[in-house]
Formats: C-alpha cells, structure tokens, sequence
C-alpha cells in the first residue's frame, strides 16, 4: 500500500494540521510505503513572498521531522524537487471538466477571503491530483477539507483511463472522524487563515496567552454545564490529554464546580506536556540544519524516480511516446 499526503509552507503549522494529518500520516508510515511531501509549488497560489516560503518550507521540514516523521520509513520531500508533477497536470488538465473545477469548494472559499483568483489557484486540484498520481498512491491521509480534493483527483484519474488506457491507481481520502474538524480559540475551525491557531511550537507566553483568551460564556462555575462537551476548551483538551484526564475535567464541569479559568489553564498545561518531546527534537534538529536538507534531498531522489516512471507510462499511454 502506497500512501501519500502534502501540506503548503504556508504559515506555523498548527492543533488542526497536526490532528488532522500529521498524526494520522506519521501513524500510517508503520503501515505501508509513505510519501509526504511540502507543497511549495502549491503555496505559490496564496503566498507570494520567496523569503517567507523558504523559511515556511524549512519550517514544516523541522515541525515533520520533529512530530515522528521517521525517514528511515517515510520517503520526505520538496515538492517542486520534483518537477515532473508539472507535466503531469498538463496531461491530466486536458481531461479535466471545466465545471468539476468550478464546483471546487476550496477556490470559492479562497477567493471569498480575498485571494486573487488566479489560473493557478483555480487549477489547484489538478496539480493535487497529478501530486498523488505520479506515485501510484492508494491513501491519501487528510483532513475534511481535502476530500473535496481528492475525491476531484478519483474523477480525472478515471477520466485519463477511460480516454488512454489504464494508467493511474484510483487513490482514496482516509479521513479520520473524530479529528476531522479541529476547532480554533474561536469555535471556527482552526485554520492559518482565520488568525485562531494554536501553533504546534508556539511560543509558550503566546500560546498561555491565547488559551487563557478563549472566550466562554457567562454562567457561574458552581452551574452544572449538562453541554460540557461541546466547551471547545474541553475539546481541544481531549486532543492534547491522556483520555481520564479530558474525561474528568469534562465530567466536572457538566456536574458544576469548575471555574473556566482552571479548565483553561489544564488545557495550557496539557498542550505544553504533549509536544514537550517533540520541541526538544525540533531544537536539536535546528541546530542540524545539514542533516534535515540531506533529508529532503535523499527524499526528492527517491520520489523523482518512481514520479519518472509514472509519468513515462502516461506519456505513452496518450502518443507522447
Ligand atoms: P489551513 O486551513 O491552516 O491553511 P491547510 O489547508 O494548509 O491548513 O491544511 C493542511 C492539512 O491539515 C490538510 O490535510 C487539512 O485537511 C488539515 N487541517 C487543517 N486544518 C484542520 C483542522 N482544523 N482540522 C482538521 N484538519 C485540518
Ligand atoms: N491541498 C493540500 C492542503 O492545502 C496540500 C496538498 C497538495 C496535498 N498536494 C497534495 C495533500 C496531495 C494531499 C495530497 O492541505
């Protein structure tokens, strides 16, 4: 089994990324050939500063690397270390239906934001699809706001079949439901976009000061809370806590007696022991910068010739070749 999974250098990774795809990928690369790769071709669609992109890039390297993501299992790459996916989706854009694209949920919600609505960023889910192509990919570990996405990439490799030949295997979303959704510090879900992330490796002051900031509502501490699992501080400690510590703060706030501000506090805590390891990791990685690039230069190799491959068998398959 072949898994696949990117994420954009687009700001500090955060709670929503890690639970909705880092961990599930980094749990997966036990149990099959895994490629994960930073989508820097893609964050060219929102991000136009080169110097932020390099710097993003190399961050989500360290955070990866940092969270468990072992390249003895894992091939890791840059995606534009391997140019090949260009090519491919040409290829895969002139099956591509105008109006699957227009449906896409992400280029609305993009440019409903204020994004400019550029050919690339409408062509987006091609360039996704030809990523997941190219390496013959059976799973396609994400969070809900990537079906979409990948669903759009079933559609187009069906389409390049039914027009060429059999070419490309017919990948899968692999979503995981009980963190499909991450909440923000606003209720929202937590996206870079909405301003309302916990950031993996935030700065401890800012993170105790965004935490203790959450708004809640104005009901006394001594009230019995029979909603306590819905109180997105209780939510986001379930994710960061081992299960009877959120099952007994839950529990005490739905009896009453638990003041919103210890509960927030719990969370803080939760959240700093959680990552503890992992930001000891980070450290020593940063101060190793050679062996991180060796890393992605080690993936990039492997990826580009199984992506070689792949792409030669379309290019014959449509009278390229
Ligand atoms: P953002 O919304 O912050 O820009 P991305 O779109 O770059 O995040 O998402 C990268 C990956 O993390 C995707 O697989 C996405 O589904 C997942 N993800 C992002 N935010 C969340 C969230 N709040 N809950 C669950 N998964 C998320
Ligand atoms: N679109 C994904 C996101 O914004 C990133 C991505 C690019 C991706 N190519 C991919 C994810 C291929 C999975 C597979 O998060």
């Amino acid at each position: 089994m072949r898994i696949l999974s990117g994420i954009q250098p687009s700001g500090a990774l955060h709670l929503g990324n890690y639970f909705g795809m880092m961990r599930p990928a980094i749990e997966l690369q036990e149990k099959g050939e895994a490629f994960y790769f930073i989508a820097d071709y893609h964050s060219m669609t929102s991000l136009t500063d080169p110097v932020a992109r390099r710097k993003n890039t190399l961050d989500v390297a360290l955070d990866f690397l940092a969270c468990g993501l072992d390249p003895k299992k894992s091939v890791f790459f840059k995606q534009s270390d391997v140019p090949e996916v260009t090519e491919l989706s040409w290829l895969l854009s002139t099956v591509t239906p105008m109006g699957l694209l227009e449906r896409a949920h992400s280029y609305k919600d993009k440019t409903a934001k204020g994004i400019s609505p550029s050919h690339a960023l409408f062509a987006y889910p091609v360039l996704m699809a030809a990523d997941i192509l190219i390496y013959d990919s059976n799973v396609v570990p994400v969070g809900r706001d990537q079906k979409q996405h990948v669903e759009m990439t079933r559609d187009i490799a069906i389409k390049f079949n039914e027009a060429y030949g059999q070419t490309f295997v017919i990948p899968e979303p692999q979503i995981r439901d009980e963190v499909a959704v991450v909440p923000g510090i606003d209720g929202q879900k937590m996206s870079k976009s909405y301003g309302n992330t916990i950031e993996i490796f935030g700065d401890e002051k800012v993170i105790r000061k965004k935490i203790m900031g959450i708004v809640m509502d104005s009901r006394q501490p001594a009230e019995p809370k029979p909603d306590a699992d819905k109180n997105l501080a209780v939510q986001l400690l379930k994710l960061v806590a081992p299960a009877e510590v959120g099952n007994d703060f839950e529990n005490r706030l739905r009896a009453g007696g638990l003041g919103y501000g210890d509960l927030k506090k719990a969370l803080f805590e939760n959240y700093w022991n959680y990552f503890a390891d992992a930001r000891k990791k980070r450290a020593e990685l940063a101060a190793n910068l050679d062996y991180v690039n060796g890393v992605l230069v080690d993936g990039a190799n492997k990826a580009r010739s199984l992506a070689q491959k792949v792409l030669k068998r379309a290019r014959i398959n449509c009278g390229l070749e």
